[in-house]
């Protein structure tokens, strides 16, 4: 694929059999506000804190440059395929972008082949905090640090991004392993965008001052109120955390009190020490708003059983994960048209806990193991489903196309727990 217009949305229809025509791609016309390419290699490479990783890079780092747009810009990213093998692809994390821009390789384009070329193009709509990964053999992709952060906002002197990953073991914030620092002066309104592009689950949390939830998954929370508590940061999910600097300064923990990140004025010492016991929880945290739609008027109801089963998954036999009794690809897809309410049930006995993770829309949570919830509204693109728990979601379908839904614990993806929504 070339330009914009090559992209081959085409291609893409032949995917989708009987649907009609219809353009899912980006905008074709218009001056990028925000112009930039991306070029993934395969290489040896030091962390910003010196240690050698063999893995992958974006213009030669990982995390790979920050991409930052506003609410209303033309972003236009040519992403070049320098040495990645198996390919890559780039897909814009919990931005809803059309179809044809999602990055999913074997289903909105064909992975970028070594030497080829990709132009992605899409309208800042919604602010907030993502990130951008290849969605090509992804578990070995991401982890080995094909991936950087999108904020989608203007820059803020308070502004810090925490992007966490773990680099053949050695864990990381902002490709620093340990403690690191950035200094603010006192009494600065901090915005802490924290990203957690591992496969696990991840307690963060500000030490030294109490903290507001403010936004989760690109959506703000209303009525946030401050809290101590560390906020469970699903594989993939991110968490906007504000605080003003006390003049001791604070400290970004996340997981173990080995890796943080002090946020403090020069010369001062934040406070170390670990994250407390208690979790701050979005089932009940923050006060209700109007969602914009009426999840009691769905049309499409479905049941979204997560199990576990022994079986073969390309000729191999193992324990495989599954949906509603189905492994990927066998699974049935999740059908809807546009306009539907759609309402789904997540429930999970497959014996561990799986972030599920849909591409192109935001759910509302409604309810957690027949919970209401009486919160802000929870909106989310990347849910942590425990085992034996069940959600209850909602969302409008929106955003025609074929898209993924997967467990962002992305081994997990590759293990059977993958399927589609698709637009009728
Ligand atoms: Cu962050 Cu389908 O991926
Ligand atoms: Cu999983």
């Amino acid at each position: 694929g070339g330009g914009p217009s090559s992209m081959g949305h085409m291609d893409h229809m032949d995917h989708m059999g009987g649907m009609s025509v219809a353009d899912l791609t980006g905008p074709k016309t218009g001056t990028p506000d925000v112009n930039v390419t991306l070029v993934a290699r395969k290489q040896k490479f030091q962390l910003a804190s010196g240690e050698t990783v063999d893995g992958y890079t974006v213009n030669g780092t990982s995390p790979g440059p920050l991409i930052r747009a506003k609410v209303g810009d033309l972003v236009q990213v040519t992403f070049v395929n320098e040495s990645v093998k198996d390919g890559a692809t780039l897909h814009w994390h919990g931005i809803d972008v059309p179809n044809a821009e999602d990055g999913v390789a074997g289903v909105t384009q064909d992975a970028v082949p070594v030497g080829g070329k990709h132009v992605y193009r899409f309208k800042a709509e919604q602010a907030g905090t993502y990130w951008y990964h290849s969605h090509q053999v992804s578990s070995d992709e991401v982890k080995g640090g094909l991936f950087g952060p999108i904020v989608i906002a203007p820059a803020t002197p308070g502004e810090v991004i925490a992007t966490i990953h773990t680099y053949d073991g050695k864990r990381t914030i902002n490709g620093r392993t340990g403690a690191a620092r950035v200094d603010l002066p006192a009494g600065t309104a901090a915005r802490v965008r924290v990203i957690n592009t591992d496969n696990a689950i991840l307690r963060v949390g500000l030490l030294g001052t109490p903290y507001k939830v403010v936004a989760v998954d690109g959506h703000d929370v209303h009525g946030p109120t401050p809290v101590t508590a560390a906020y469970p940061l699903p594989a993939g999910g991110r968490v906007d955390l504000e605080a003003v600097v006390p003049a001791r300064g604070m400290r970004l923990v996340a997981g173990a009190s080995s890796l943080s990140l002090g946020i403090a004025p020069a010369g001062t010492d934040p406070p170390t020490g670990d994250l407390p016991g208690d979790t701050v929880d979005l089932l009940t945290y923050g006060t209700p708003a109007p969602l914009g739609f009426d999840p009691s008027k769905a049309n499409r109801n479905f049941d979204y059983r997560i199990g576990r089963t022994a079986g073969f998954l390309d000729g191999k036999p193992g324990l495989w994960w599954t949906i509603n009794g189905h492994m990927f690809p066998d699974v049935p897809m999740f059908m809807v048209a546009e306009g539907d309410v759609v309402r789904m049930k997540i429930s999970n006995t497959s014996g561990q806990a799986h972030p599920m993770h849909l591409h192109g829309h935001h759910a509302v949570v409604l309810s957690r193991n027949g919970v209401p919830a009486t919160g802000t509204p929870w909106w989310t693109d990347t849910l942590e489903v425990g085992n034996k728990e069940t959600y209850e979601i909602a969302f409008v379908a929106n955003n025609p196309g074929l898209w993924m839904d997967h467990c962002h614990n992305l081994p997990h993806a590759s293990q059977g727990l993958m399927t589609h929504l698709m637009y009728e």
